[in-house]
């Protein structure tokens, strides 16, 4: 194995730039602790996340951990880099759907994270719902519901409003699908700048990342190691094992890395933004210095292509509503969005 640095120059990653002009670190920090790490042990990793180089961090009102990495932000802004070197994200989670709701949660999370503005805000999920924190797999919420295209449309533009005073810089969608984000597209009077999506190589998702590309929409690729201690709630019997995979590992071997570096080359080779979990300081070293060096051969990028299973691990069966039948139906998989006739909605509108 290679010996891994534990700082690097943040100025030497090489940026993406998002359609507004503003630039975003290649590589992010996520912030999820998957039920198995407490809110003090995420904020810790970021403390050192941040001093081995990372920008970019991942948060979410919902992760119950805003507060503490917002201590841990104002000391990195008084003794590390200033807050304009930081590219700092949370999301409005699914109780939160209501446009005033909404505005209280980005509200919330400014406070608990210390910021006078956040650089991104994303909604967590396209499905409005409430559900107790670490809810299993199988519960279900009465008062759940589909994608209704109005009443998201009404939480967006209560975050646009919230970009036109400066509270946030950008905004992004997170678990939508072609359908959903071509319906967005097209009403928003302000852009997502940013698509939040599952991606990982047995997770390849092509045609909603190209989509999303072509309409300037930056992917940030979420669980990008292919989240290997995810909560049993988010675990299957088909699941497949990224970093077990025969080209994966037969490429580790190749460049004398661990299986989930090759998994972060890849990504970024490709153009999304992973933004992997850990609060292990050699994982996350590794993880952001492996962005700089020994890239994927054109070859093993093509190799990597072949990896790609459509095995989705994130697929969000507690959000589902009253007559759903399967979790396939939070993702549109026959390309129209099924509808709810409670709000007077088409029962399919995919296709408008
Ligand atoms: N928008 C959404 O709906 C959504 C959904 C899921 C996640 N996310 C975001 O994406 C972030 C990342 O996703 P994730 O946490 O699900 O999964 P992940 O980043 O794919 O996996 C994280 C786990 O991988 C292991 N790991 C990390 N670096 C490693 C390394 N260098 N070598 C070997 N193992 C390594 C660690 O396991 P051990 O702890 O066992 O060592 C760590 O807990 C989250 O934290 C969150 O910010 C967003």
């Amino acid at each position: 194995m290679t010996s891994v640095p534990t700082q690097i120059d943040p100025g030497l990653l090489p940026s993406r730039v998002l359609a507004s002009g503003v630039p975003i670190p290649p590589i992010g920090m996520g912030t999820f602790g998957s039920d198995r790490y407490s809110a003090d042990d995420v904020a810790t990793a970021v403390a050192g996340a941040i001093r081995c180089g990372y920008r970019l961090v991942d948060c979410a009102a919902v992760y119950g951990n805003e507060s503490q990495i917002g201590v841990v932000l104002e000391d990195a802004f008084a003794e590390v880099a200033p807050r304009q070197d930081f590219f700092v994200m949370s999301k409005v989670w699914n109780d939160a759907h209501a446009p005033a709701d909404a505005v209280a949660s980005v509200h919330e999370s400014l406070r608990r994270l210390r910021l006078e503005h956040l650089d991104a805000v994303f909604v967590h999920w396209p499905f409005p719902n409430h559900h107790p924190p670490h809810a299993r797999a199988g519960t279900r919420d009465p008062q759940a519901r589909p994608y209704v295209h109005e009443r998201y449309m009404e939480l967006w533009h209560a975050l646009e409003d919230l970009v036109d005073v400066g509270l946030v810089r950008h905004l992004g969608t997170s678990n939508v699908t072609i359908p959903k984000l071509a319906l967005i597209l097209r009403d928003a009077r302000i852009a997502p700048a940013l698509i939040e999506m599952e991606l990982h190589p047995c997770f390849q998702q092509p045609e909603l990342f190209r989509y999303a590309v072509d309409h300037c929409v930056q992917p940030i690729g979420y669980s990008p190691l292919g989240s290997p201690s995810r909560p049993e709630r988010d675990r299957s019997e088909d699941d497949l094992v990224d970093v077990e995979h025969p080209t994966v590992q037969r490429i580790a071997r190749d460049h004398g890395v661990h299986p989930a570096l090759i998994c972060l080359k890849w990504a970024v080779a490709r153009g999304q933004i992973p933004i992997p979990f850990s609060v292990k300081p050699e994982q996350y070293a590794a993880n952001i210095a492996t962005v700089l060096s020994d890239p994927l051969t054109p070859a093993e990028i093509e190799d990597m292509r072949g990896v790609e299973r459509n095995n989705r691990l994130i697929k969000g069966q507690v959000f589902l509503w009253d007559g759903s039948e399967s979790w396939l139906d939070l993702w549109d998989v026959d390309g129209t969005i099924p509808g709810w006739n409670g709000y007077g909605s088409p029962q399919a509108h995919g296709d408008r």
